[in-house]
């Protein structure tokens, strides 16, 4: 027994090295961790249970026989977040790039039906240079059989994907598939061909950086929801995430006990819309200062930025949150907030997470790069999810809600459960000075003074509309409540909607404006 053991710890040691002491050295020295390491700081301590570790590959072509590690480059297996099971694989990048090969992708099939079996989220810790190239069709079909299971665990359980080398090929559209992406800021790429590829087909110089960097995909593409600094700040802020998140969609999110009184006032809010409209602020002062704790974790912060999303606790129960930001293009929806917004509203509908709303949208952001990038059809996204959505539904006007913009966020016409109002708000089909000129054009022309005519005319239409006393004497906002009050009045409107029973009619799927 004494000798089988002994052999049993010589076979685990040498799994755990991987691709070597030298491979293991380089990957530090670019400030990366290894697979293994990066489990542990993600994973409660000691709770990893790894399997599959004695895989390894079954390629015989381009002198692959005698080149066999075990684990064959991906780590996988289970452990705890909080005290609650999750799945992980990890792509070992010093065993051939991490790539993968046919028994890698078992692997990682095998954790992830084990994950839909039990109901557990799957994070993938990915660092690979995508199909293992000796192995040809085999990889491809090991990559669409995780693909396939990508898209069955979708809106089942949450699927976290963490990009922390260089992905390229299938390696992007695993994640690519998943519910969040977190990349790593200098270390990380993705991109589907590379830049040397990019150059032979298209003659297109760009660095890897530009084409595919933490940066340019967590600010320009938006396929990036977080970037962080370094592996470590990643993993710590994953362990954050998935404290937000319910172990699948049967669940609740996890309720996370806090000393932040539910009626605790805010009297500054009173102060944060200025008496200018025109003037901006910044709203996430006020969902800082409505969530328990001021704990508010945005997802996709650097893009799209006229609109906010992200993660926060209303006593203790996890809320998304969506709000315009009227610090950026004065909070209009466009085309990528509306994308953004939309994909973040489904995927707290599939997750059981109320939805709070704070609106203050001037409307669409006019112009034909927006109709011509196609802005009716995006725009019809965030539209579409919030009509579809069945989880509470909390929406707070702090001011402006104009226009298809009014309907769109979370408007009591779709199914909105309490729609609240502060005294300042404005609901109308447009600004004020914009109704006029259109109404009163005639009067206007013809007047001895236009211009004063024009503010005569925006001040009776203000007067009238741009309040929310008309939508409220129509039951369209449930009540005018005051700023600093706000956190108070969500949580009750959320504590009501507990046990909120919604169902849409059966369908195969719907056909939602992709
Ligand atoms: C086999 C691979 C590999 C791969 C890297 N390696 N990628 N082995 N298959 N796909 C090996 C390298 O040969 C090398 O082995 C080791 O991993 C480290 O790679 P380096 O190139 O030295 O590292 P680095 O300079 O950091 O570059 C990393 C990289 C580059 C950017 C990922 O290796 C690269 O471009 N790889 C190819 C990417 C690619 O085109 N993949 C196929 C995508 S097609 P040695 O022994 O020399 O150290 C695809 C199809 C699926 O995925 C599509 C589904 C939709």
């Amino acid at each position: 027994m004494q000798e089988i053991i002994e052999k049993l710890d010589h076979l685990r040691n040498q799994a755990r090295l991987g691709g070597g002491q030298a491979r293991i050295d380089s990957q530090h020295a670019r400030g990366k961790l290894t697979a293994r390491e990066r489990i542990d700081v993600l994973l409660d301590e000691g709770s990893f249970e790894e399997l599959d570790m004695f895989v390894t590959h079954n390629c015989i072509d381009f002198g692959m026989a005698d080149k066999r590690i075990a684990g064959d480059g991906v780590v996988t297996g289970h452990g705890t977040i909080f005290g609650r099971a999750v799945f992980v694989f990890s792509q070992d990048f010093t065993v051939f790039g991490g790539s993968l090969s046919e028994a890698n992708a078992t692997k990682i099939c095998k954790i992830m039906d084990m994950a839909l079996k039990v109901g557990a989220p799957v994070i993938g810790l990915n660092d690979s240079g995508g199909a293992r190239i000796h192995e040809g069709v085999s990889s491809l079909a090991g990559y669409a059989e995780v693909f396939q299971r990508n898209v069955m665990a979708s809106g089942v359980i949450p699927q976290i994907s963490a990009i922390m080398g260089p992905c390229a090929g299938g390696a992007v559209y695993s994640p690519a598939l998943t519910d969040f992406i977190a990349m790593v800021k200098d270390t990380s790429y993705m991109f589907v061909t590379g830049p040397d590829v990019v150059k032979t087909v298209t003659h297109e110089e760009v660095t890897a950086e530009d084409l595919g960097g933490a940066v340019t995909h967590a600010t320009r593409s938006g396929v990036a929801d977080f970037a962080f600094d370094n592996d470590m700040s990643m993993l710590k802020q994953l362990r954050r995430l998935m404290s937000f998140l319910p172990s699948n969609n049967t669940e609740k999110p996890p309720l996370v006990e806090t000393h932040d009184p539910a009626n605790r006032p805010d009297m500054t809010l009173d102060h944060l819309v200025p008496m200018d409209a025109t003037k901006p602020y910044d709203m996430k002062e006020l969902i800082e200062k409505v969530v328990d704790n001021n704990d508010f974790m945005e997802v996709q912060a650097g893009y799209a930025k006229n609109i906010i999303i992200g993660f926060g606790r209303m006593e203790g129960s996890t809320v998304g949150i969506v709000a315009n930001q009227p610090l950026v293009l004065a909070g209009c929806l466009d085309i990528n907030s509306a994308i953004k917004a939309a994909r973040f509203v489904r995927f707290c509908d599939c997750f059981n997470i109320p939805i709070v709303t704070f609106v203050d949208v001037p409307g669409f952001l006019p112009g034909t790069q927006q109709e011509l990038g196609g802005i009716i059809k995006h725009g019809a996204k965030l539209l579409f999810a919030y009509a579809e959505c069945t989880v509470p539904k909390i929406t707070v006007i702090t001011r402006k809600a104009y226009g298809g913009a009014y309907d769109v966020m979370a408007s009591k016409h779709l199914r909105g459960d309490l729609n609240y109002a502060w005294p300042n708000a404005e609901i109308a089909v447009m600004g004020p000075k914009g109704a006029s000129e259109i109404i009163f054009r005639n009067e206007i022309k013809e007047a001895d003074d236009p211009a004063a005519k024009l503010q005569e005319k925006t001040d009776e239409y203000t007067n009238k509309f741009a309040n929310p006393f008309i939508a409220a004497s129509k039951g369209f906002i449930d009540d005018v409540i005051m700023p600093h009050n706000t956190r108070y009045r969500v949580i009750r409107g959320l504590r009501l909607m507990k046990d909120k029973d919604l169902q849409n009619p059966w369908k195969k799927h719907a056909n939602m404006p992709l």
